[in-house]
């Protein structure tokens, strides 16, 4: 699906996120020059993710909730196609999209537990309340559904007696840092197989 890129023509992805955004900072650290970032969207406008791109001189936009998800979801692709974009990453974006958008651009999105567990918001403290001893971090493809889509990443981490939700949050999101970075550079370098139902 994604072609192979090269430092002459990068991969052309954008991030979106609602929150702080450290995942986008670490796309921007780790990612190499088969991979351009070259806008940042959010649905919130105070999200600090877009001042971290508009430090880094990347194109930003908002996008907010409208009562229409389909609406916001088309609106939001126009966008991504004048850009070129030819992937899209969810580093935190806290709401759902609309097959407007799924079923029209490949979407990944980084999970704070071992899907299909705990999908949905704060994962890690479902994890605590379930008493597991271990979960983890997904990167998958995003389709309509809540945290449905195929896998392609998934990393471990132990639960440790005494831990907390930050405790647990702040060692999940150290492994996010590391795995989403990673499936983006090997989908640039077309190491990944899309499964069926994933836009080319
Ligand atoms: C991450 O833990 C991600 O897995 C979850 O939201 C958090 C976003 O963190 N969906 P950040 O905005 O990248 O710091």
């Amino acid at each position: 699906m994604i072609r192979a890129a090269t430092p002459d023509d990068p991969l052309r992805i954008a991030v979106l996120a609602s929150g702080t955004g450290s995942n986008l900072a670490s796309l921007l650290e780790r990612l190499d020059d088969t991979v351009s970032i070259v806008g940042v969207a959010s649905n919130r406008a105070d999200a600090i993710a877009l001042r971290r791109a508009q430090d880094a001189d990347i194109e930003t936009a908002i996008f907010p909730r409208s009562e229409d998800w389909a609406v916001r979801d088309r609106a939001l692709r126009a966008w991504l196609v004048e850009r070129r974009v030819e992937l899209v990453v969810l580093a935190g974006f806290l709401e759902l999209l609309t097959t407007e958008l799924v079923d029209h651009l490949p979407v990944i999105n980084v999970h704070p537990s071992l899907l299909p567990a705990f999908p949905g918001l704060k994962a890690w403290q479902q994890a605590l309340d379930a008493g597991a001893t271990e979960t983890g971090v997904t990167v998958h493809f995003v389709d309509a559904g809540l945290d449905t889509g195929p896998i392609i990443a998934q990393e471990p981490v132990p639960i440790r007696e005494g831990d907390d939700a930050a405790a647990l949050h702040l060692r999940i999101q150290a492994v996010e840092h590391l795995l989403l970075p990673d499936v983006v550079r090997r989908l640039a370098a077309n190491q990944v197989s899309a499964p069926a139902g994933v836009p080319a």
